[in-house]
């Protein structure tokens, strides 16, 4: 089984895409390496960019207070994002950034092996689930990918423009935190053959 620091470690100096070239820092992902919990974003912003860690701006501080709801602190989740480089002005992905830096999320999951992966927003959700559906028909749900249930939230960044999400998010995050709950010592164990 390939260890976290394998991933990075296989990461490297990363070329692989153009997102090389306007980057400060690979934003590989942060938390406990065990985590029943693992959050997948879309992409790093600014601040994440300039400090190497995922959901350190406004968004981050607002899911650190999401967390919260689902009785988590973020030092017992694993954070990561599906593109592990800024976009320019934090543009969409682009199918062929996905399809270089995907792979390593992949990793990532399988290293970890969360009993949860929650995906917010489009992009997440989308891979994940490989599904065309959006997220505001998936959230709510709990869904499966191979052996990781999966819960699709919208994304906090779109919560601060958009208040009305607020409440949903607070709602997602509190039925989080009752599957833990219901659900704890019942830890499903890893395999290598498990498919995200
Ligand atoms: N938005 C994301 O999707 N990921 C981050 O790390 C920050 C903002």
């Amino acid at each position: 089984m390939t260890t976290l620091e394998e991933v990075r470690e296989d990461l490297g100096d990363c070329r692989r895409c153009e997102l090389c070239e306007g980057r400060a820092n690979i934003v590989f992902g942060v938390g406990d390496p065990h985590a029943r919990v693992m959050i997948i974003g879309e992409a790093p912003g600014k601040n994440e960019d300039i400090q190497g860690e995922p959901f350190v701006g406004a968004a981050g501080k607002f899911l650190n207070e999401l967390l919260g709801e689902a009785g988590l602190k973020r030092e017992e989740i694993y954070i990561a994002n599906i593109l592990k480089c800024r976009p320019p002005q934090n543009r969409d992905p682009k199918v062929n950034e996905i399809e270089v830096c995907a792979p390593y999320l992949r990793e990532q999951v399988r290293a970890i092996h969360p009993d949860y992966l929650v995906t917010l927003g489009n992009f997440a959700t989308k891979f994940i689930l490989k599904t065309e559906c959006g997220i505001t028909n998936m959230r709510g749900n709990v869904l499966q990918a191979g052996r990781f249930a999966v819960i699709p939230m919208f994304h906090p960044a779109a919560a601060i423009y958009d208040r009305s999400k607020v409440d949903l998010l607070r709602q997602d995050f509190r039925m989080l935190g009752t599957l833990l709950v219901e659900n704890d010592g019942k830890r499903s164990k890893g395999s290598e053959h498990d498919e995200v």
